[in-house]
């Protein structure tokens, strides 16, 4: 059961399916621009959108505001110095304003930074510093539904050939993404941190965590690695950071606070340049883009997210989701891990083509359905099509990520997810793909607007004959496609709805 008990509660939204089809069509089929009120169940991130502890108010409430030297300043300072080693913290605002202060600041143009995965955001810091990205997740992350755990680490063998390899001399960093985000939440071994540590120390590559979730992946090495079964997260987290030169931390995870971050750092040099663009970009180095509130809810909530009994009973929170998962039919990158679930759409969805998004189809169904917001990971994220809306490039995987806020929802909230689920899974053929009307140049998913077109093959899409969800082939303009798939959104489901009245 969960270690903690409800003293403040906040109403959840009911809406229905009608109004709900009508949300989707205002926001042009992006879930990024629902308004809050219109969603049910937000499963978006798990970002910021955790619940605070009576003891984190508490120490908010005796946050001091001093602009210099504040006594919030000198508490979190602490706190995270005793946690990650680190002896230079530089507060930020959250965890990519942290990339940009140390990416700003260490990266040159045309240098190269290796990662397990880069996060997004930490992609787009690298690249807006005129570098390059590599990921080198390991070859067992390939195996989405295998059981083996730690498929969150990095290809020892892709990394040692680049640190040795013609591209070596502008190798500036090495980033383990812990836990793996864009790899399914996958946890990262003690073993392979550690190997990957030697292997940047050999070679002269300063290494970095971004540690996000340190305590979930802390927690997942207490459970899984061997020579770990006795030891507490927290002698777990300690280790991590201390295998690493510096990391990067977005607070809104396991911090479980709603904004906040910091740049660990143990290079002095360093650290004194990067506070400069710190002072510059965030604020004055004690309290950085954050109130003295803001640090002490930290330094609290950092202590909370390694409790065993906290992180035991969100790992079976999201053990409990997978298995209404499975039951419902649907397959999720295995093992489950402890921020979010990533369900496969591209299996779910055979009929909806890569270039007309499974892993989106399945989102605006969920939320359709039962008012449950999530995100897709598939080709509308990574994906490129050209001008006709033809597949330049495809996502390895078409993956729906349902994420869990820390300490939000219960039980029967995740039940609720499953129903629907269930329902969504019943009427999958009905399931419409979706086409581009409008996008950015990059990070599209966020304010890309959509409109559903029936599903078909992808080389019909483009020819007029788009078969309908029968198979039957049919003539018609695109305006018509649209409102006849509006039209089919709106009308009630076949089986009965888990979604709220
Ligand atoms: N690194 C990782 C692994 C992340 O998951 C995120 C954010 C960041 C860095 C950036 O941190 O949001 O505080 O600026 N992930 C959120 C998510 C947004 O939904 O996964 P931020």
């Amino acid at each position: 059961m969960e270690p903690y008990r409800i003293k403040a509660v906040e109403p959840i939204p009911a809406t229905t399916r009608e109004q709900r089809a009508r949300a989707l069509d205002r926001v042009g089929y992006n879930l990024f621009g629902l308004r809050a009120e219109e969603v049910t169940i937000d499963l978006l991130t798990d970002s910021g959108t955790g619940a605070l502890s009576a003891a984190q108010w508490a120490a908010g409430a005796a946050g001091d505001e001093s602009y210099a030297g504040s006594r919030s300043f000198h508490r979190f300072r602490e706190a995270v110095e005793e946690l990650t080693s680190y002896p230079h913290i530089l507060p930020v605002h959250q965890g990519r304003a942290a990339e940009r202060v140390l990416f700003s600041t260490l990266l040159a143009p045309g240098r190269i930074t290796l990662s397990n995965t880069h996060f997004d955001t930490t992609r787009a810091n690298v690249e807006l510093s005129g570098c390059q990205a590599r990921d080198l997740p390991c070859p067992r992350a390939r195996n989405l539904h295998g059981p083996e755990p730690f498929k969150g680490d990095i290809d020892l063998v892709g990394l040692a050939a680049e640190l040795r390899g013609p591209d070596a001399s502008r190798i500036a960093l090495v980033i383990m993404t812990l836990t793996n985000n864009g790899e399914g939440g996958q946890p990262v071994s003690m073993d392979n941190l550690a190997r990957a540590a030697a292997l940047c120390r050999e070679h002269g590559v300063p290494l970095f965590l971004d540690a996000a979730r340190f305590a979930e992946n802390a927690y997942l090495v207490t459970q899984c690695e061997s020579g770990y079964g006795g030891h507490s997260p927290t002698d777990v987290a300690k280790e991590a950071f201390r295998l690493a030169d510096g990391c990067l931390m977005s607070a809104k995870k396991d911090g479980i606070v709603h904004i906040g971050g910091f740049l660990g750092l143990r290079d002095d040099a360093l650290a004194r340049r990067c506070e400069l663009t710190l002072i510059a970009t965030e604020g004055f180095p004690t309290y950085g883009g954050l109130a003295g509130r803001d640090l002490e809810m930290i330094a609290q909530g950092l202590t909370e997210a390694l409790d065993p009994r906290y992180l035991r009973s969100r790992a079976e929170a999201a053990a409990h989701l997978a298995a209404l998962c499975r039951t419902a039919g649907v397959r999720l990158v295995e093992p489950p891990g402890l921020h979010a679930l990533y369900l496969d759409a591209g299996h779910l969805l055979p009929h909806i083509a890569p270039h007309r998004f499974p892993g989106h189809a399945l989102a605006c169904a969920l939320y359709l359905e039962g008012g449950i917001r999530s995100v897709e990971l598939g080709s509308l994220y990574l994906g490129k099509e050209d001008s006709n809306g033809e597949p330049v490039t495809t996502a390895p995987y078409e993956l729906l990520r349902l994420a869990l806020p820390r300490r939000t929802y219960t039980r029967s909230h995740l039940d609720h997810v499953g129903q629907t689920l269930e329902a969504v899974v019943k009427n999958k053929h009905r399931v419409p793909g979706y086409r581009i009307v409008e996008a950015a140049p990059f990070l599209r998913h966020f304010r890309a607007r959509l409109e559903p077109v029936p599903a078909g093959p992808a080389t019909t899409a483009t020819t007029g004959e788009t078969p309908d969800h029968e198979g039957r082939a049919e003539n018609g303009c695109d305006q018509d496609r649209g409102s006849r798939v509006r039209r089919a959104l709106t009308a009630p489901p076949a089986t009965g709805s888990g979604g709220p009245a």
